[in-house]
């Protein structure tokens, strides 16, 4: 009963090659947003060349920029692009997008390659912008349609949607959740759009939203089930916000006719600092659990075995974001903006205990920190907060909840220097003059930190930003830097400070 070696050898590689076939583009991928608002960005090369070694191969772009979409050439990465909500009113017509689709689809078709076009985002949010953008259903059905006229219909056009289109609250089963009754109308001939046209709807998705706006149990933001929370449905007990927010989309899209369009998570991550329930430990608590249940394509209960393609927010920390819903926003970083990993994730999904690849090539400042001198009694002081520190760089840390929230009051105010020198490049070795501050800053090279409190030094700043050029991760960040909730945070952190 010898059997032939080459015979089973032959079988094995029968088994892989169907096992291959059958599971090619089947498997769930695990994708990465990649927003941009910070002062001092990595090289988009660079950047390409980290999601390469973490093996990472669908990416959201939010700006496209020639020397990000080059970054791209013949990387074999899949790169969603699209729209922000600004350009909802430019775009209106068929032509215009179809101008659109020829520049920054079908230009670099045969050097790159698509995954979704996004059409405004979160617009019907008030809280991501000043208001909400009612004619985005229209420009998306009109994206589509041009894309399907330019024989691009594997091309598909969605619109990033964020949770709170649903009205669903804290106690809500999924089963009673409908769509928000103000936009139920757009909702609905929206997502029956996306069922014609067999595309996807692009939900941004953040637990922790889900359970501090509605004050419950912050373990119930983690997929582990380790809450004793719990909502009781028809047929299902939801143990966890992440299944829960899933499934309250799905039965808002049944109720419309479209509960087979497919959900694709456009944004989900951990923020690591400033507000309660933020942190490094937490977020890679949630990367390590959500990740591997990802990879499971177990689904939720109302889609069992579905599996879901997310896209994982955000690369690294954008100290520009403005912050609509909290300081956190500047924090979703995976990455800090050196490039270095802030905790332990396996981008794969295989859970295992390992520290991404760190960006290469990136120059680091030299050490040196700009401090308060410690004259209190100086009259400038104020000002010299209002108008150099905190809305030129990024303060956020000092914020409740925050990793610097327990600064002494002369280490705030050195921490708001250090940042806004830091954010100017540092300064000229001569003059010293960055860090000068109306006289009040001076320059030391002992390192300044406090326990769990970095003060940072920033990398050498490869692009210039152009202000109000930029555009973000999870939400839409077309801003002039000045506005009016600046204004606001500004107040706030000054507030704090002083
Ligand atoms: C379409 O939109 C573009 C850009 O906004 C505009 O220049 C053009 O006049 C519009 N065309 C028509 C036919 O409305
Ligand atoms: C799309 O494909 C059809 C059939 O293959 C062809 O007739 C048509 O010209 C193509 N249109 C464009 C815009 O390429
Ligand atoms: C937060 O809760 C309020 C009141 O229940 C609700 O109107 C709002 O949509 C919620 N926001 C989010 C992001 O869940
Ligand atoms: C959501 O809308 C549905 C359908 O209109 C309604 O039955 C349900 O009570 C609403 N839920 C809330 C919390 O308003
Ligand atoms: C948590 O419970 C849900 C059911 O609500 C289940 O689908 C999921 O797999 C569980 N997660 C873990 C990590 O056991
Ligand atoms: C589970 O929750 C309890 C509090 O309810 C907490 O003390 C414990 O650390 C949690 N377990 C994990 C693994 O985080
Ligand atoms: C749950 O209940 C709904 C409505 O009664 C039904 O359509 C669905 O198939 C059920 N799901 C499961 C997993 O039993
Ligand atoms: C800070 O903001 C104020 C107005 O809010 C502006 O006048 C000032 O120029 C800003 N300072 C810097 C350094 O950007």
């Amino acid at each position: 009963m010898k059997k032939d070696p080459s015979t089973s050898v032959f079988i094995f590689g029968l088994c892989m090659i169907l096992w291959a076939c059958n599971d090619s583009g089947a498997d769930a991928f695990i994708g990465i947003n990649w927003g941009r608002l910070s002062s001092q960005r990595l090289i988009p090369s660079m950047v390409v060349d980290l999601l390469l070694q973490n093996d990472i191969k669908n990416v959201r772009i939010f700006q496209q920029a020639a020397n990000v979409m080059e970054a791209f050439y013949d990387s074999g990465i899949r790169v969603s692009l699209g729209l922000s909500n600004t350009l909802l009113d430019k775009y209106t017509n068929s032509s215009a997008l179809g101008g659109w689709i020829d520049d920054k689809i079908i230009t670099y078709e045969k050097v790159m390659e698509f995954g979704y076009v996004t059409v405004g985002s979160n617009p019907f949010s008030p809280k991501f912008s000043d208001k909400m953008y009612m004619n985005v259903v229209d420009v998306l059905m009109k994206m589509q349609t041009e894309l399907n006229n330019k024989n691009r219909s594997h091309i598909k056009a969605t619109i990033p949607t964020y949770q709170d289109v649903l009205n669903l609250t804290s106690s809500s089963r999924p089963s009673e959740v409908d769509f928000r009754a103000d936009i139920k109308d757009e909702m609905v001939r929206y997502v029956q759009f996306l069922r014609d046209n067999n595309a996807p709807l692009m939900y941004s998705l953040f637990p922790i939203d889900h359970v501090t706006n509605n004050s419950l149990d912050l373990e119930f933001a983690f997929i582990d089930n380790n809450s004793t929370y719990r909502i009781k449905d028809i047929n299902a007990t939801y143990k966890n916000a992440i299944e829960l927010l899933y499934d309250s989309l799905h039965w808002a899209m049944h109720k419309a006719g479209a509960g087979t369009v497919k959900i694709v998570i456009g944004a989900i991550g951990w923020p690591t600092d400033s507000c309660p329930g933020a942190g490094v430990a937490n977020a890679e608590r949630f990367y390590r659990t959500f990740l591997p249940y990802i990879a499971s394509g177990r689904g939720t209960p109302m889609r069992p075995n579905e599996k879901i393609d997310v896209f994982l927010n955000n690369l690294a920390d954008e100290n520009r974001m403005i912050p609509e819903l909290g300081a956190y926003q500047r924090h979703w970083g995976i990455y800090k903006f050196n490039g270095e990993p802030k905790f332990r994730i396996d981008f794969s999904g295989k859970g295992r205990d390992i520290f991404p690849s760190v960006a290469k090539g990136v120059t680091q400042m030299p050490n040196r920190w700009c401090v308060f001198n410690g004259n209190f009694d100086d009259p400038r002081l104020v000002e010299v907060l209002k108008v150099m520190a905190c809305n030129a760089s990024d303060c956020s840390s000092l914020e409740k909840g925050g990793s610097c929230e327990g600064l002494s009051y002369v280490d705030r105010v050195s921490y708001a220097f250090n940042r806004y020198f830091q954010s100017k490049g540092q300064a000229s070795q001569s003059s010293n003059e960055k860090c000068d501050l109306a006289g009040l800053g001076k320059v030391v090279t002992d390192n300044p930190s406090k326990e769990g409190c970095e003060f940072p030094v920033e990398i050498l700043s490869a692009e210039y930003v152009v202000e109000g050029e930029t555009f973000g991760s999870a939400g839409e960040r077309l801003h002039g830097w000045i506005s009016a909730s600046m204004g606001l945070l500004l107040l706030l952190l000054l507030w704090m400070i002083v």
